[in-house]
């Protein structure tokens, strides 16, 4: 099979762009980079009040994490691509968010990305995770702990909820584990702060440091 490296390198340049970086910007807010958490993501932009910000950042990581993958299994078809590229694509969108080549590899978490690209996956798969991540936000309060239930959810969900078949199922089996090992790996520092029980709840504008 052809590998459509084009396409890979092209949802990583999209996942690149950091929107927590980019929307603070646009709208005259600091550098998330540099309160809170330091982390350029959502949660991070939540933390300087501005709710409209913190949720423009949401749906725009999210969208670049949807976007390639739908492309992909809209039109990738045509070209003869099949469930590895669709695999490659989401996982090279989320890398690109971790790793974005435009602003010195230094970037997110992850967690809207992947819900992204899960709901492009299966729609199903992003749902579940999505109100698993809510499930927990809600009764908890920790965006991180949110995450990291969801994580470790989201490749069960997968295994035990597909009816597809293997060819399609391995390949995108396979890039849901790998962005979730990714995503907890990228919440080591969440995880020893909520151990330590000093993890910022949503609402709170204070975070410890990475
Ligand atoms: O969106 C990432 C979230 O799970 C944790 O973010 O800023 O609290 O480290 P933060």
């Amino acid at each position: 099979v052809w590998m459509p490296w084009a396409a890979v390198v092209l949802a990583y340049a999209v996942g690149s762009l950091s929107f927590a970086v980019l929307v603070s910007r646009l709208m005259g807010l600091r550098d998330p980079r540099t309160y809170g958490s330091k982390n350029p993501g959502a949660t991070n932009v939540l933390r300087s009040g501005n709710k409209a910000a913190a949720a423009l950042t949401l749906l725009l990581d999210a969208v670049k994490g949807w976007l390639p993958v739908w492309a992909v299994a809209q039109w990738g078809g045509a070209w003869g691509w099949g469930p590895m590229t669709v695999a490659a694509v989401g996982l090279a969108a989320f890398l690109g968010h971790l790793f974005p080549v435009f602003f010195r590899f230094q970037g997110g978490k992850g967690v809207a990305t992947a819900a992204g690209v899960l709901l492009a996956f299966e729609p199903w798969l992003g749902v579940a995770v999505i109100a698993s991540w809510i499930l927990v936000a809600v009764f908890f309060r920790y965006s991180s702990l949110a995450a990291i239930v969801a994580a470790v959810f989201a490749p069960l969900y997968y295994w035990f909820g597909d009816g597809a078949a293997w060819d399609v199922q391995a390949p995108v089996g396979a890039a849901v584990a790998a962005m979730s090992v990714l995503l907890l790996w990228r919440h080591a520092g969440n995880i020893q702060r909520l151990i330590a029980g000093q993890e910022s709840r949503i609402g709170e504008k204070k975070a410890g440091r990475r």
